[in-house]
């Protein structure tokens, strides 16, 4: 998985159109045009590489090896093997829930694309000067490819396909230095984990509302999701820096807070997916946003003040300044007078998002003391 983007100014992700020619001669999956680029839209990154190939890793070498061993078990090398309950399955879907989860899965692979990307890049820069964590990162590329593929084989199923090729070659790349790369990487890991472990938990006891077989694999898959969090959990703490002072708590506290906007606005503004399976798109983030950020205590010096009311509701100013931009969006008209129009939109984000920066955060190690 990879980090959503940085801040929450735009308007959510338009609905792709879906063009491009058959594969080969025989009718295939067609090849989906990936969503036009939004500041909510999954992003690619790159960071510092010499940087990374040069870090010391000696003050958290042994948990860095122990990570490394169990990534070399390969414990989903056989979970990812598609069964006899996706023939048809997509055909049982109704248009709406079709419509809204061909976004999902085209999301979730672009994400997991980019971690894949990201990671194989890391491994193939750092191999001879930084070996151990070549290896790891190696590994993880792995596990993402795999991700991303298995979701794309689903995507299929729906006629539908994405490029990968095509977005490797003209994605534009972020890039973050290496700190930023770590916090950005382990909180979408740890969302990850507890996103797809709400889903699977949900439709265990819902399987009335499991509208297509790929939610099976979910309870394993967050595994990779969570040793990769654990991961750069323990690089983070190989570079104590990164997670000690002034600096790195406010790095720690922006990231966390453009991390759960981001999902926050994203999700409601696609509540609609959340109802076909089941859930409110509110209360799933609010579930997934409290555990990231129980999670992220561990190691970062602080974590959000999510159990105050204030948060949300700022949250929920956010939701509805995305959906005053959508609308002066859909509603047409000269490109100018449209960002006259949506200034005062922005305006109030930005100062939605001051506001919550600046709300009081939590240490800890006052949060959570036995964990740490
Ligand atoms: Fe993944
Ligand atoms: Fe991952």
């Amino acid at each position: 998985m990879v980090p959503p983007a940085a801040t929450v100014t735009g308007a959510p992700a338009p609905t792709s159109t879906v063009s491009g020619q058959p594969v080969g001669t025989l009718p295939g999956p067609e090849i989906k045009d990936p969503a036009k680029d939004t500041i909510l839209t999954p992003r690619f990154y790159t960071t510092d590489f010499a940087a990374m190939a040069a870090m010391d890793l000696q003050p958290n070498q042994a948990e860095l090896e122990a990570i490394c061993e169990e990534f070399r078990k390969d414990y989903n090398r056989h979970h990812f093997v598609r069964n006899d309950e996706f023939i048809g399955a997509a055909d049982k879907l109704d248009p709406e829930t079709r419509r809204v989860f061909v976004e999902f899965l085209e999301q979730s692979c672009t994400s997991e694309f980019s971690g894949f990307l990201l990671y194989k890049e890391m491994s193939r820069r750092i191999k001879t000067k930084n070996p151990l964590l070549a290896e790891c990162f190696a590994h993880m590329a792995r596990d993402e490819a795999r991700h991303a593929g298995f979701l794309n084989k689903s995507m299929a199923d729906f006629g539908l396909q994405l490029d990968l090729g095509f977005l490797t070659a003209n994605k534009a790349y972020t890039y973050f230095k290496p700190a930023y790369i770590f916090y950005a990487t382990y909180l979408s890991e740890k969302i990850g984990y507890w996103r797809y472990i709400a889903i699977y938990r949900h439709l265990e006891k819902h399987p009335e509302s499991k509208i297509y077989p790929i939610f099976n694999f979910f309870e394993n898959w967050c595994q990779d999701e969570n040793r990769h969090g654990d991961f750069f959990d323990a690089l983070m703490k190989s570079q104590p820096k990164t997670v000690n002072g002034l600096a790195s708590r406010l790095w720690c506290r922006f990231f966390l807070l453009a991390v759960f906007a981001t999902m926050y606005v994203r999700d409601v503004a696609r509540k609609e997916f959340y109802e076909a399976l089941g859930l409110d798109a509110r209360q799933y983030d609010k579930y997934v946003i409290e555990k990231t950020n129980e999670t992220s205590a561990r190691i970062f010096p602080v974590v959000l003040a999510v159990n105050k009311p204030e948060f949300w509701r700022r949250l929920e100013h956010l939701v509805d300044n995305n959906e005053a931009l959508s609308k002066v969006a859909a509603s047409g008209g000269p490109a100018p007078l449209q960002a006259l129009r949506k200034l005062p939109h922005w305006a109030a984000n930005g100062y939605q998002m001051v506001r919550l920066f600046l709300m009081a955060p939590i240490r800890s190690d006052r949060f959570q003391p036995a964990v740490r």
